[in-house]
């Protein structure tokens, strides 16, 4: 498969957890689609509730799903929303990428077809981590 289709197909896997976001506070729907080395994609939606602290980003549960499915080692991840301005991960988002996903691609769409391709050092660029213990 090229790049540009397999980055389709991620951003696909992205818009389709989208559909499961359960954001009833903000109604900002989100959907990401993370890539294993292995080929496996897992994908995630926000999950908010009433104490809206406790929410949890699209990125973080597609993380926390392929890790405790046994998977490691990824590549990419694609975040989907309806927004105009294409949504970047948050900070705390981005620790966990780097945590578990090191320099990996980020394909930022919107609805409309708009796409944005990242990496993660450019995102994140001097990032705490295990090298600093
Ligand atoms: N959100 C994500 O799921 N991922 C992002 O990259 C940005 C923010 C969610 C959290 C919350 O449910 C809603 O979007 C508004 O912040």
């Amino acid at each position: 498969m090229s790049e540009r289709d397999a980055r389709e197909t991620l951003i696909e896997a992205a818009r389709r957890a989208r559909e499961n976001a359960h954001a009833p506070y903000s109604n900002f729907r989100v959907g990401a689609a993370l890539r294993a080395k292995s080929g496996r994609i897992f994908g995630g939606c926000n999950v908010e509730n009433s104490t809206y602290g406790l929410t949890v980003c699209a990125e973080r549960v597609a993380i926390f799903k392929a890790m405790s499915e046994g998977e490691r080692g990824f590549d990419a991840i694609a975040v989907v929303t309806d927004a105009g301005t294409l949504t970047p991960p948050c900070g705390a988002c981005r620790q966990l990428i780097w945590e578990f996903c090191g320099d990996a691609e980020v394909v930022l769409a919107n609805l409309q077809g708009k796409q944005e391709v990242h990496r993660m050092s450019a995102l994140f660029p001097k990032p705490f981590d295990a090298s600093h213990l």
